[in-house]
């Protein structure tokens, strides 16, 4: 008779059930941020999408949450632009092509983070509806009606927004290569 190893044994010498996954993580500012970036621009941008679908009666609701939103991202941006300057954050891994890819898409998805809130809060000052957070809280127009520029800033809103999204597309890409095609420790770093 063949004598099978022990499939089970084995298993457990490779891995044990009390073992722990030793993961250099980011600082906890810096995961909690993540995430709350993270969920708001996950909202965020599909209601900027779907505004122009919108019917008449909602559009204004569309508008005043989307922008609402996305106000928030700024100053939560603003906030880990500075928690990323002095948190400090774990080494990087990995082959120095793919270190490189990954900083490069990290700090263009800062950039376009702030760029987006920027644009659209500008686009709307200057066609001439000043935001009111929430419908609560008036906030200053840093520019008047302006119509001649007004559509330029969309534009760079807009564009923006497919930008975000394609650079998004290769984050969670890259994601989920390393948490299901090299099984490594990535997505941990950052939970
Ligand atoms: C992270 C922040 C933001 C994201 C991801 C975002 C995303 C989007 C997207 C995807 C669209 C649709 C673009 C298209 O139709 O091709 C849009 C439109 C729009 N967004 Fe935003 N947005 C953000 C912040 C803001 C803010 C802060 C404001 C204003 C205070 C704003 C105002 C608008 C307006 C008025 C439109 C509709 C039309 C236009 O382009 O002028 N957005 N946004
Ligand atoms: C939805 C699921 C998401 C997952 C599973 C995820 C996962 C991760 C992981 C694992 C890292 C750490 C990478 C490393 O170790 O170097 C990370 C970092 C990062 N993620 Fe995400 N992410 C998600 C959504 C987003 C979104 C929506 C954005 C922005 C639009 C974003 C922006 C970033 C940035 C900028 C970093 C670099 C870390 C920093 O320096 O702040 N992520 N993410």
């Amino acid at each position: 008779m063949v004598d099978f190893p022990n499939i089970r044994a084995m298993a457990a010498l490779t891995r044990p059930s009390n073992a722990t996954i030793e993961v250099e993580r980011f600082p906890a500012t810096s995961r909690l941020l993540h995430w709350a970036v993270a969920a708001l621009v996950l909202a965020t941008w599909p209601l900027g999408f779907f505004i122009q679908f919108a019917n008449k009666d909602v559009a204004l609701d569309f508008y005043m949450i989307h922008e609402s939103l996305g106000f928030l991202v700024l100053w939560l941006m603003l906030l880990r632009v500075g928690n990323t300057l002095t948190a400090g954050r774990p080494h990087a891994h990995g082959a120095p092509l793919e270190r490189a890819a990954a900083s490069t898409v990290h700090a263009l998805l800062y950039v376009l983070l702030i760029l987006m809130p920027i644009s659209g809060f500008l686009a709307t000052n200057a066609h001439g509806f000043p935001l009111t957070w929430f419908g609560l809280v008036p906030i200053w127009s840093p520019i008047a009606k302006s119509p001649d520029i007004a559509w330029t800033l969309s534009a760079v809103h807009a564009w923006s927004a497919w930008i975000l999204l394609a650079l998004f597309a290769m984050h969670l890409g890259a994601v989920l290569l390393h948490h299901v095609i090299k099984r490594d420790n990535t997505l941990y770093r950052i939970l």
